[in-house]
């Protein structure tokens, strides 16, 4: 990524801005303190993202029950699952298996099943989603992955990961966060904020090019839209939403 002499000079400046949490994290207290504070603060913020969301994830969801198996029950799993804040989109039935690697979101996560009496957690698999063995390769028909592959070690790994588990024909929904196009505000700003931005909200990135990772992943289908996220916080406006199919 370029970056022009002004961006390092007011990235500089926020960093220096942010100087009392660069102390913490050298005294080794900020890690700590985020892993278990940062799910209260997602609880609250996700509720304010699903209420400007929830047209695009109702519009996004709408078709899950396509690709649910020969059967007819739809096994879905979801990756980064955080607070359960997708349940509500599922469709009645639906076997659910959740995933993510910190155990402190467990207790959002029963609040929000306790509100979705539709469905029933069949599983929750404590690991980063790069390496799942619990998870039987092509044993469910559709992943799901909303801001979460702004936080993961690494994109491709994920998708392999997601490919690897999929059957045939199953479908990968994403709604994630990502780097502003080319020359913009967005990804101006991006740069500037970016290094604070991970410390701050526990490892997300800023300006990740997620689509051209799931261009490469190797899906036989690709339904991808750029869109511009009715949220408040800029940075993070930039965002894509679709669906793969393996
Ligand atoms: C911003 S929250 C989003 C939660 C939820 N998906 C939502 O849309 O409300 C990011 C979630 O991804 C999880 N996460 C981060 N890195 C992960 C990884 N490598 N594997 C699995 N989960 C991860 C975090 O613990 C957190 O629950
Ligand atoms: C599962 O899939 C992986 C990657 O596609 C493959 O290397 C492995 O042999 C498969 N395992 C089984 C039990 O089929």
């Amino acid at each position: 990524m370029e970056a022009s002499w002004l961006v390092v000079l007011l990235r500089a400046g926020v960093q220096l801005l942010a100087f009392p949490i660069y102390l913490l994290c050298y005294l080794g207290l900020w890690g700590p303190f985020c892993k278990k504070a940062f799910p209260h603060f997602m609880a609250r913020v996700a509720v304010y993202y699903n209420e400007k969301m929830a047209p695009k994830k109702k519009e996004l969801f709408s078709n899950l029950k396509d690709f649910a198996g020969p059967s007819g029950v739809l096994t879905l799993l979801e990756i980064g699952a955080g607070s359960g804040t997708n349940f509500e989109f599922y469709p009645a039935g639906c076997r659910l298996i959740c995933n993510d690697n910190n155990d402190n979101f467990r207790k959002f996560l029963d609040k929000s099943l306790s509100q979705n009496r539709h469905l029933q957690l069949e599983r929750y698999v404590i690991a980063p989603a790069e390496d799942m063995p619990q998870i039987p390769n092509a044993s469910v028909d559709v992943v799901v992955c909303t801001l979460v592959l702004c936080y993961v070690e690494s994109t491709e790994r994920v998708l392999k990961e997601v490919l690897r588990v999929l059957r045939p024909g199953g479908a990968f929904y994403f709604m994630e966060h990502v780097a502003g196009a080319p020359f913009s505000w967005s990804l101006f700003w991006q740069q500037i904020y970016d290094p604070v931005w991970q410390i701050l909200f526990d490892g997300c990135h800023l300006a990740r090019e997620t689509w051209r990772d799931l261009e490469k992943a190797g899906f036989s289908e690709l339904k991808l839209w750029h869109i511009r996220a009715p949220v408040i916080w800029h940075p993070a406006q930039p965002h894509i939403i679709g669906y793969a199919v393996k």
